[in-house]
C-alpha cells in the first residue's frame, strides 16, 4: 500500500500539507492555492456589487491559458454544453460584461476588470501577488501546488480518511519482450500515481504481470534443453527470452510435418481411403511435440504440481527482481506485483456462476461465451469466457481479478493503463462486471489508453527490453553532450548525467502530445537540447541551480527578500505564471494527461529564457539581486515540482 514510507522521498514531500483554511465556497482552499484567495475575493465583491449569487460567480472563475487574457476570467456565456452554464441573466452578454466591470469596486488585490467579448478579465495587482506567491513557494517548497483535500473521502472531515485508488500499469509478460506499449504504460502510469499522491489519494501501484498460460509450460520445458543457471541468475529477463525464442523455434519446426499429415489425411478421406495408420502416426507425432508437452506441463501447474510450480516461481521471482531495478531508474516502485497467475480459481468459478445466474453467459459449441449483442452492447461483439476444454482465458482472469481487488482493497477508483489495442478487451471486462450485477464496481473503473509508438528500434536491431532502450538513449545522449566540449568538461559524472538525461528524453517525448496520439520514436529529436525536449527541460533546471550557486546567496533567506522591487513586466508575468501551478495540477487531476503539466513547464522555461537578460542577478544591487534571485529560486522550485510529478529526476548540474 502507498504508505508514506514506501513512496519515493520526493513525491512524499510533495504531499505534505499546510493547515487548511476553509472557505464558504465549495472546492476553495485559499491556504493551498493562492488563486483561490483571488477567486474568493472577486466572487464576494462582484456578488455584493451586483446582487448576483457569489457562489455562481465563484464556480465560473477559470484560470487562463495565456496571460494576456488575465489571471482569471469569468465567462458570461457558456459556449460548450459541458461547461458550467452561464450566469442566467437575460441581457446581452457583451453589455453585461461592460456593466459588471464598471460595477466592480476598488480593490487592493485586483485591477479594475476589463472585458473582452463575453468574458470579464481579472488581472491581479502585482505587488500583493508577488508577496503571497513567492513567499509561499519559498516556504512550502515541494508542497507548493499540492492539494491533499482532493483525495479525502470527505473534505470537510479529514478523519474519514483518504480515498483509495489502484493504478494498474506497466504489466509486461515474463519471457516476452517489453514492448513500446509497456513502456508507455509505465511512463503514464507512474505519472498518474504521482498526480494522485500529491492530490492526497492513497495510491496502490499495481503491476499485473503476464505470467500464466501454456507458454510458461513451454518455457519450463525449453529451460531443460537450453537453460543455464548462471545466465538465469545473472540476467533472467534476457536469458528467459532466449530460451523462449529457441523452444519456439522447435515448435515451429514441428508444426510443418504435423500440418502435412493432417493434409494427407484430409485428402485421403475425401477419396474414402483408409487413414487409420496415418492417424495413429499423427497421434504419436503430436504426443511428443513440444506444444503438447507444454500443454501437459501447464496442466500440471494448474493442478498445483509443486515441482512444476517451483521452477515457474523462480522464473517469476528473478524476473521481478530485475524489473524492480529497471523501474527504479524511472523512479517507480510498485506496491503489488500481481499477475494473471495470481487470480484464484475460486474467483473465476464464482464469476461463471454469477454470469450464468444473471443470464449473461451461454453455452456455444461446448464453450461458454458472452454475446454482448444480446445485452444492449452491439459493438462489443462476442467473447469466449471458458474454452471447450474448460480452461479460462485472458479475459476470464481479468474478471476474476477485478472482483478480488474489490474485496481486498475496497478502492474508490481503479485505473487500468493499457494500450488502445485493448480498448475492446477492457470495454468487455467492464460491461461483464456491470452485467454480473456489479454496476457500482464497474463505474469506479477506468481504462486510460494511449496510442502506438512507431519505429522503436535500437541501432543494434529491434528493442527487446526496457533496459536496452534506456542504455541506447543514454549512449546517444552521451554523444550529443560530447559535441559541446566546453560544457562537457564541466560535467562531473558524464555517464550518470547522460543516463538521467536520456531517460528524461524518452519520457518527455512520450508525454508530448495527448496520450491517444501515437508518435515516432526518434532518438535524434528527443536527445536534442533544442526545442521542447527533455534535455532542454533539464538544462533549464540546471541553469537555475547554477545561478543560485553563483549568486552566493543563502536560499533559505530568500523568502525575506523585498518582492516589491520586482516591477518589470518579465518579473510580473513570471510570478503570474508561478501562481497558476496549483490550478494546473488540479486541471491535470481532471485531464489525466501529462501534457497538461508539460506544456505549462515549457511555457515557464520559455519565459525564463527571455528573462535572464532583462532581470540580471549577478550585477544588480544587493537588495534587487536578492529579490530577483528569490524569483528565480521560486521558478526553479515550481519547475522541480512539475518535473517530479512527471516522474523525472531534475539534475542540478550539467
Ligand atoms: N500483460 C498484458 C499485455 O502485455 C497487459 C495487461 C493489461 N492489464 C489487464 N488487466 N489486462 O498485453
Amino acid at each position: 500500500m502507498a504508505s508514506a514510507a514506501n513512496l519515493p522521498a520526493s513525491v512524499e514531500a510533495l504531499s505534505l500539507q499546510s493547515t487548511t483554511r476553509t472557505s464558504k465556497f465549495a472546492g476553495c482552499f485559499p491556504s493551498l492555492n493562492p488563486m483561490d484567495i483571488y477567486r474568493e475575493h472577486i466572487a464576494e465583491e462582484l456578488g455584493k456589487a451586483t446582487g448576483i449569487d457569489s457562489e455562481k460567480i465563484y464556480a465560473r472563475l477559470a484560470w487562463t491559458n495565456t496571460l494576456d487574457k488575465g489571471d482569471l476570467s469569468l465567462a458570461l456565456m457558456s459556449r460548450r454544453s459541458h461547461q458550467a452554464p452561464a450566469l442566467q441573466i437575460k441581457k446581452n452578454p457583451q453589455e453585461l460584461a461592460k456593466e459588471l466591470a464598471e460595477k466592480f469596486p476598488q480593490s487592493d488585490l485586483i485591477q479594475p476588470p476589463t472585458y473582452f467579448g463575453t468574458h470579464m478579465q481579472f488581472f491581479c495587482k502585482p505587488r500583493p501577488l508577488a508577496n503571497t506567491v513567492l513567499r509561499r513557494i519559498l516556504t512550502e517548497k515541494s508542497a507548493y501546488g499540492t492539494n491533499g483535500n482532493q483525495g479525502l473521502k470527505d473534505p470537510s472531515d479529514p478523519s474519514k480518511g483518504q480515498k483509495k485508488i489502484i493504478i494498474e500499469f506497466s504489466s509486461p509478460n515474463i519471457a516476452k519482450p517489453f514492448h513500446a506499449g509497456h513502456l508507455r504504460s509505465t511512463i503514464i502510469g507512474g505519472f498518474l500515481a504521482n498526480v494522485h499522491t500529491v492530490m492526497g489519494w492513497d495510491v496502490v501501484k499495481m503491476n499485473y504481470l503476464g505470467d500464466w498460460g501454456k507458454q510458461y509450460g513451454l518455457l519450463a520445458n525449453g529451460y531443460k534443453y537450453f537453460g543455464n543457471e548462471e545466465a538465469l541468475t545473472k540476467d533472467p529477463i534476457n536469458h528467459l527470452f532466449d530460451v523462449y525464442v529457441k523452444v519456439n523455434r522447435i515448435v515451429g519446426d514441428q508444426e510443418k510435418p504435423i500440418e502435412d499429415f493432417k493434409n494427407q489425411i484430409k485428402s485421403k478421406k475425401e477419396k474414402s481411403e483408409d487413414v487409420s495408420e496415418l492417424e495413429a502416426e499423427l497421434a504419436k507425432l503430436v504426443d511428443v511435440s513440444e506444444d503438447e508437452k507444454a500443454r501437459r506441463y501447464f496442466k500440471s501447474m494448474e493442478d498445483g504440481d509443486q515441482d512444476a510450480l517451483a521452477l515457474w516461481r523462480r522464473f517469476r521471482d528473478l524476473s521481478i527482481e530485475k524489473y524492480k531495478q529497471t523501474y527504479a531508474r524511472l523512479n517507480i516502485d510498485f506496491d503489488a506485483y500481481s499477475g494473471e497467475s495470481q487470480v484464484k480459481g475460486e474467483s473465476m468459478t464464482a464469476a461463471y456462476e454469477a454470469m450464468e445466474k444473471a443470464g449473461v453467459s451461454e453455452k456455444s459449441e461446448g464453450a461458454v461465451i458472452v454475446d454482448f449483442t444480446k445485452h444492449g452492447a452491439k459493438k462489443l461483439g462476442k467473447a469466449i469466457i471458458v474454452r471447450k476444454d474448460g480452461t479460462p482465458l485472458y479475459l476470464t482472469r481479468d474478471i476474476g481479478a477485478i472482483t478480488e481487488r474489490e474485496e481486498e482493497y475496497h478502492f474508490d477508483k481503479m485505473i487500468y493503463v493499457v494500450a488502445m489495442q485493448q480498448d475492446l478487451h477492457l470495454a468487455q471486462l467492464f460491461k461483464i462486471t456491470e452485467l454480473m450485477g456489479h454496476k457500482d464496481l464497474a463505474s469506479r473503473c477506468q481504462h486510460i489508453n494511449f496510442g502506438m509508438v512507431r519505429g522503436m528500434s535500437t541501432r543494434k536491431g529491434t528493442v527487446k527490453f526496457l533496459d536496452d532502450i534506456l542504455r541506447d538513449v543514454g549512449e546517444k545522449m552521451h554523444e550529443v553532450m560530447k559535441k559541446n566540449e566546453v560544457k562537457y568538461q564541466q560535467v562531473e559524472d558524464p555517464v550518470q548525467t547522460a543516463d538521467t538525461l536520456g531517460i528524461t528524453a524518452v519520457m518527455v517525448q512520450d508525454m508530448t502530445g495527448k496520450r491517444i496520439n501515437g508518435y515516432d520514436f526518434n532518438l535524434d529529436a528527443m536527445t536534442s537540447f533544442e526545442g521542447d525536449t527533455g534535455p532542454y527541460l533539464q538544462y533549464a533546471h540546471a541553469r537555475l541551480c547554477s545561478m543560485t550557486r553563483k549568486s552566493g546567496l543563502n536560499v533559505d533567506e530568500l523568502s525575506t527578500a523585498n518582492f516589491d522591487l520586482l516591477t518589470e513586466q518579465h518579473a510580473v508575468d513570471l510570478i503570474r505564471l508561478l501562481a497558476q501551478w496549483p490550478d494546473v495540477l488540479l486541471q491535470t487531476a481532471k485531464t489525466l494527461e501529462p501534457i497538461t503539466v508539460l506544456s505549462y513547464l515549457f511555457r515557464m522555461t520559455h519565459m525564463l529564457s527571455s528573462s535572464y537578460e532583462v532581470l540580471n542577478v549577478i550585477n544588480s544591487e544587493p537588495e534587487l539581486k536578492k529579490a530577483r534571485m528569490a524569483l528565480y529560486a521560486s521558478a526553479r522550485q515550481v519547475l522541480n515540482n512539475g518535473m517530479r510529478v512527471l516522474g523525472l529526476n531534475p539534475v542540478e548540474r550539467r
